[in-house]
């Protein structure tokens, strides 16, 4: 697991600036020296003036900075200068943070934010951005046992305002550990194991086993896992911060440990990333994490299902006819279509053995939305105007990439099976969205539902703005803001 590099808080002494021996970063706002900046900047003789009105540095956009190695007259190795406006908001300071931690090296690293109103807005980007999966690599680039050191004016309110953004951090660095973990490590027994230890932040965790699947009826989930080793397994945590009378918000997860197609075998090119189709599940797990440590005043259930869909003579063929736990039937065209498969009877669950206020569901479901929407916007897919909204809202805050597709009725009958009442595939067009139509059928009209296909999202193949490649996070923050806007502030009446 990954340790979360927190800045530490530290008063603000000058003499400590001047003999500092490591790195040091330093706010320009309106390419004005601040009074620290000015002090600074008479100890280096000028020089910090020179590049604050250089070309170099007025070229550089918004939240971006420049470094300045072994600067005359300090004792610091280097110091980074940060373009900032005062009417720069929240996600220039995300930007502005990310920047900051690009500032590589290895030694301390001095943050001078003085007393900004968004400064925790540039830590937060900084520790997004920071982020490293470097559990199996014996040879690390930068030796990690340096620190980092925020100066402020008021450690322990900068402390106390730190805790929020700690929280969503933890949050996406948890998703973000549990999708880049091999499925030889993370197999469905030990995520589960890593589900029970959130049993520590006060989440109520209970996980069912293949028995007592059977005994719900969840046929179509068990027949995902039937031709693999490792057992399948729903886990359902609790999350009571509400009154009882609170309808929970049901968060949904698919969790194919690894998804090599079954039967219908994927080809050899890229197989090896389907050790990320457990995305819906780590995001559900990243968001009740966050949820949890800052007390949030509502309910809110996730529910993951983790299977391993593998080749086996045990696996479920293609042609194969099960029975859900809804009672519908389903025709396994293709076996490689296995998340809704375990969704389904997720959703089914989600209704019969409590009284959602809506249910969000998150999949690596289809290659077909990174057909439609690239790297760049999760599908989303919805019953519900009100619901959708708040989350396109949320996301847009939050700088996620969320697109709505439709779900006319019109696609429905793509679904027909000759002797099923249902077949799990709908031929080649629309796949995304007679995906998020197989999935319609197991909610019930008046409950508001959405499901997220974060195929395209959840892992991305290079670095990006808020950390590096591999898996995302993505969804963290959106739902974290979905959960505080149009819930716990009743923004939105019909939800909680
Ligand atoms: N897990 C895949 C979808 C996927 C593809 C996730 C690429 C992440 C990256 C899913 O189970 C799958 O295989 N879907 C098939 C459905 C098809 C057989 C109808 C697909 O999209 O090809
Ligand atoms: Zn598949
Ligand atoms: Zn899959």
């Amino acid at each position: 697991m990954q340790s979360i590099e927190l800045p530490e808080f530290i008063n603000f002494d000058f003499n400590l600036v001047e003999t500092w021996s490591g790195r040091i970063s330093l706010l320009i706002v309106d390419k004005k020296l601040s009074s620290t900046g000015v002090r600074l900047n008479k100890k280096m003789n000028g020089a910090l003036q020179r590049a604050v009105e250089s070309k170099l540095f007025d070229d550089l956009k918004e939240g971006e900075g420049l470094v300045l190695a072994f600067p005359t007259g300090l004792n610091a190795e280097s110091i980074q200068i940060v373009k900032l406006y005062s009417k720069s908001r929240t996600l220039v300071a995300r930007y502005c943070g990310s920047n900051i931690s690009l500032f590589k090296g290895d030694s301390d690293h001095l943050l001078l934010l003085g007393s900004n109103k968004i400064m925790q807005e540039i830590l937060f980007g900084f520790s997004l951005k920071n982020y490293r999966f470097n559990t199996y690599k014996k040879s690390k680039k930068y030796k990690e046992n340096f620190k980092i050191f925020c100066m402020v004016a008021d450690v322990s309110r900068a402390t106390e305002e730190a805790k929020w953004y700690h929280s969503v951090i933890s949050g996406t660095y948890f998703t973000r550990d549990l999708v880049n973990e091999p499925a030889n490590i993370l197999g469905t027994v030990e995520f589960s194991t890593r589900l029970q230890e959130m049993k520590h932040v006060g989440l109520e965790v209970q996980i069912l086993d293949e028995a007592e699947l059977k005994e719900l009826g969840m046929r179509s989930l068990l027949a995902v896992g039937q031709g693999s080793e490792s057992p399948s397994k729903v886990a359902i945590l609790k999350w009571n911060g509400g009154a009882l009378d609170i309808k929970p918000l049901i968060l949904v997860g698919k969790g194919v440990v690894f998804d090599s197609g079954g039967i219908s075998l994927k080809p050899a090119g890229g197989m090896e990333e389907m050790t990320m189709d457990m995305g819906g599940a780590g995001l559900v797990a990243g968001i009740m994490k966050t949820i949890a440590l800052r007390r949030s005043k509502t309910n809110v259930i996730g529910l993951i299902g983790l299977v391993e869909n593998m080749p086996d003579g045990k696996s479920q063929r293609p042609g194969d006819v099960i029975k859900s736990m809804k009672g519908d039937t389903i025709e396994v065209i293709n076996t490689d279509a296995e998340g809704r498969l375990v969704l389904c009877d997720l959703l089914w669950y989600a209704q019969t053995s409590f009284t959602p206020s809506a249910i969000i569901d998150f999949a690596t479901l289809t290659g077909a939305i990174i057909v439609g929407l690239g790297h760049e916007n999760a599908g989303l897919f919805s019953n519900s105007d009100k619901l959708s909204n708040g989350i396109l809202n949320s996301a847009e805050i939050e700088e996620e990439g969320v697109w709505r597709l439709p779900l006319s009725e019109t696609y429905d009958r793509l679904l027909k099976s000759r002797i099923a009442d249902m077949a799990n595939v709908g031929g080649k067009t629309a796949g995304a969205i007679t995906a998020a139509k197989f999935l319609q059928r197991f909610v019930s009209s008046g409950v508001p539902w959405a499901h997220i296909d974060i195929a395209g999202v959840a892992f991305l193949k290079s670095s990006h703005r808020y950390g590096p490649r591999g898996a995302s996070g993505w969804g963290v923050s959106t739902i974290n803001r979905f959960i505080i806007d149009h819930i716990e502030n009743k923004k939105d009446s019909k939800y909680g």
